[in-house]
């Protein structure tokens, strides 16, 4: 047979293509730029040179006028029929029929509650409606929404509606980011900045309308807000208050608000067939993977949703399914992962409103954020594993850490009702009938009820709310975790014993952060380790983690990280360690990579830091510090969290302190090999048992110096001679005098 005279073409096209379907499954993988090709044909060279010869040249190029008339012609085009299509599609979504009824019910009292399926467009319409009827007039209208995520992704989605740069007209506002400006009308927030927003307006003056969105996920932040719009509502006749909630209880949230009316849109609903497992799954990350492929092998076409609790498991479950479809390109259809979680670059949320191309498959992997606070069009197959992560927080130990927990039967429905919104559906549950009738709670415990308030009660009192036993919950927290609050609030010295706030705290309750991580800054002053501790402190409230270690290059990675924990004091001083190192390289990516850090973490980290430093120097905070100086770093950090000690026992194990509980080293600590005697934790988290992530050594006398009224020295010296003398490691780095 004659040789093919284009195969070397051929592969070569064979080769692009491929890199194509490697971007767009890349752009998850770490969101790597498309590459750029730069091709010259050298024969279209000549035929430039051949013309530029016989003088045809203009002829062959327009020119720049004419290029820029032209683009714009059709840029014009294309953005009308593109607003044309938006408005379009703005009015086919179930809330549109009922706009004026809505307005004028909005029109008619003060405050309403509106109930919508989840996708009806509450949130995405409604401040639109409200703007387009002239609210936005007389002051800003306000959402607030429960996740970060689903404030940036739906503010981005009413810019774009609405034509406007997201940040000018419409803009939003999260933890460490305030996307908003002076034009903003239409503002974005999560429920927790809202909360912060009332230590600056307490009368939220700037606002026309504020609507409490999502009201049904009964966060701690909604819950509180709950209360303190109530308050107002009364003394700012002229403030519009809407409460929306996915659910159909809503006669509690009317009854709370002075039996406020209820607005309800019908939904538009399409039958979603359950299917339950036959036996209880041991491992539903491997049952999830099962359950996607036998979807898409077996099902028609239409995109997957599967439910997950975190970021680790979608990675494993992205991973999986990788491997499975690996080489299977010829077989089946193409499958386009796209995972979804708090901490995701918003560069990347964007992919999964994106539509399907056909004949290919897209499986969102996501966590309780699908189940109410982001819509995907498109997903007619949900695989629910039945878990959520959520806070768990018992008063009497202080022990606070996040579970995977089972769904309540509330939420099981809702992640079902995701499969048939657009056309009938199908939801494959990873658990018995038995269990889901037998085992599951009906309703899910509001998050107020099983998390530590600390955070919640110094913003109150912040903001002169004294009485905090008979502030207007509308389910009050147990009293046993509010006193718990008010206690460590006086042990951190943000109370006096009167629970008033002092001066120390109001300085605290300046910082968008836990009162321990706010403790620390300030105390970072008396050590002189400013600098340091905004680095420490920045790390740790990034959330996600800082990091790299691929399993295929799992020893190097590990021996880059060792790098920063030499000297074995501790993960915090190793985090800052990686800071320093960071920046010493100017902020280097090339560094990131050779180091195994992950880029975007420390480019969060070091935008928290700055606000930190800015709020600091509003505090009156020096700015100084050396970062040598280990001691001071550690002292500083156990000011803030000798609630957070704990020492070790004979089996290896560790004991908390005050209410003796067991605990662990987490894998992951620099820590692990060393044992110290006695450490200062960041949190705790527990999976197969209650594990101390971001661990440092330190010494017992520091707490008696730091804490008097909190530790004395005599129990924490007994206890000492008590001790275990630490492992192997620990005696010949005390050999070495290393500290
Ligand atoms: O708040 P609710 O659940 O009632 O609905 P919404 O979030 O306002 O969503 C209305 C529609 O907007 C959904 O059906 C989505 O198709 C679309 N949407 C989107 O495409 N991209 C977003 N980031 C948010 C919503
Ligand atoms: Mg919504």
């Amino acid at each position: 047979a004659r040789a093919n005279p284009h195969a070397e073409q051929e592969a070569w096209e064979a080769e692009q293509l491929k890199k194509t379907h490697v971007t767009r499954v890349g752009a998850q993988d770490g969101g790597a730029a498309a590459p750029q090709y730069d091709f010259v044909f050298e024969d279209t060279m000549d035929f430039v040179k051949a013309d530029m010869l016989a003088g045809n040249i203009e002829d062959l190029f327009e020119t720049p006028e004419e290029r820029k008339k032209k683009e714009a012609e059709a840029r014009a085009i294309a953005a009308k029929s593109e607003r044309e299509r938006i408005q379009e599609g703005r009015r086919q979504l179930p809330v549109h029929p009922y706009r004026d009824a809505l307005l004028e019910a909005v029109e008619a009292h003060q405050i309403l509650i509106i109930v919508a399926e989840t996708g009806a467009g509450k949130t995405t319409q409604v401040p639109q409606y409200l703007h387009e009827a002239g609210y936005s007039a007389a002051g800003k209208i306000g959402c607030t929404q429960p996740r970060r995520v689903a404030a940036m992704s739906v503010a981005a989605r009413v810019a774009h509606e609405m034509g406007v740069k997201l940040g000018n007209e419409v803009g939003y506002s999260i933890r460490f980011e305030d996307c908003t400006s002076d034009k903003t009308i239409l503002k974005y927030m999560t429920d927790g900045m809202l909360l912060r927003e009332f230590l600056s307006e307490p009368d939220l003056a700037s606002y026309s309308v504020m609507m409490i969105d999502e009201a049904h996920e009964r966060t701690l932040h909604t819950d509180v807000l709950f209360g303190l719009v109530k308050d107002i509502a009364r003394f700012r006749p002229d403030l519009k208050l809407l409460i929306s909630s996915a659910t159909l209880d809503a006669e509690k949230f009317s009854e709370y608000f002075d039996y406020a009316p209820i607005f309800k849109v019908p939904g538009r609903r399409y039958p979603v067939d359950i299917y339950f497992t036959k036996a209880p799954e041991a491992d539903y990350i491997d049952a999830s993977v099962q359950a996607v492929m036998r979807i898409h092998v077996l099902e028609p076409e239409g995109d997957v949703l599967v439910f997950l609790t975190g970021q680790e498991e979608i990675e494993a479950v992205e991973e999986l399914l990788r491997q499975r479809m690996r080489g299977k390109g010829t077989q089946l259809a193409e499958m386009i992962i796209c995972p979804i979680y708090a901490n995701l670059p918003s560069e990347l949320q964007a992919k999964i409103f994106e539509p399907t191309p056909p004949g290919a498959r897209k499986v969102v992997l996501a966590t309780n954020i699908a189940e109410t606070s982001l819509t995907i069009d498109g997903i007619k197959y949900v695989v629910d594993p039945g878990f959520a992560k959520q806070n768990s927080y018992n008063p009497r130990t202080g022990m606070e850490s996040l579970v995977v927990t089972p769904v309540s039967k509330a939420s099981a429905n809702q992640r079902a009702g995701r499969a048939g919104r657009t056309s009938a559906g199908k939801c494959f549950r990873l658990y018995t009938a038995h269990s889901f009738e037998n085992e599951m709670e009906d309703n899910t415990v509001p998050e107020i009820q099983r998390t530590n308030l600390g955070n919640v009660v110094l913003m109150l009192k912040s903001l002169g709310i004294h009485d905090l036993m008979n502030f207007d919950f509308m389910d009050p927290p147990p009293a046993e975790t509010l006193l718990r609050a008010l206690e460590q609030l006086y042990a951190l010295g943000a109370l006096n014993d009167k629970g008033e706030l002092t001066k120390l705290g109001r300085r605290m309750a300046e910082f968008p952060l836990d009162p321990m991580l706010a403790k620390t800054l300030i105390a970072s002053e008396t050590y002189k380790v400013s600098e340091q501790i905004a680095t420490v402190c920045a790390m740790v409230s990034v959330g996600s983690s800082i990091f790299y270690r691929p399993k295929d290059k799992a020893v190097f990675a590990d021996n880059a990280h060792k790098n920063f924990s030499r000297g074995g004091v501790g993960d915090h001083i190793a985090l800052m360690s990686v800071y320093d190192g960071w920046a010493e390289s100017n902020f280097s990516t090339q560094w990131c990579f050779e180091n195994y850090v992950q880029v975007r973490s420390m480019k969060r980290a070091r935008d928290i830091r700055d606000q930190l430093v800015g709020l600091m120097e509003r505090v009156e905070i020096e700015m100084v510090g050396d970062s040598s100086e280990h001691d001071s770093i550690r002292k500083a950090i156990a000011s803030g969290f000798f609630y957070h000690t704990a020492r070790l026992q004979k089996d290896g194990s560790y004991r908390t302190i005050k209410n003796p509980q067991s605990v662990h080293l987490h894998p992951s600590s620099s820590l692990l090999q060393l044992l110290p005697r006695w450490v200062v934790y960041h949190e705790l988290v527990l999976t197969s048992k209650e594990f101390m992530r971001t661990v440092s050594e330190i010494k017992p006398e520091w707490l008696v110096e730091i804490a008097p009224h909190y530790y004395n020295k005599k129990d924490i010296m007994e206890d000492a001679k008590k001790m275990p003398k630490g492992n192997k490691g620990r005696a010949a780095l005390d050999a070495a005098g290393v500290e």
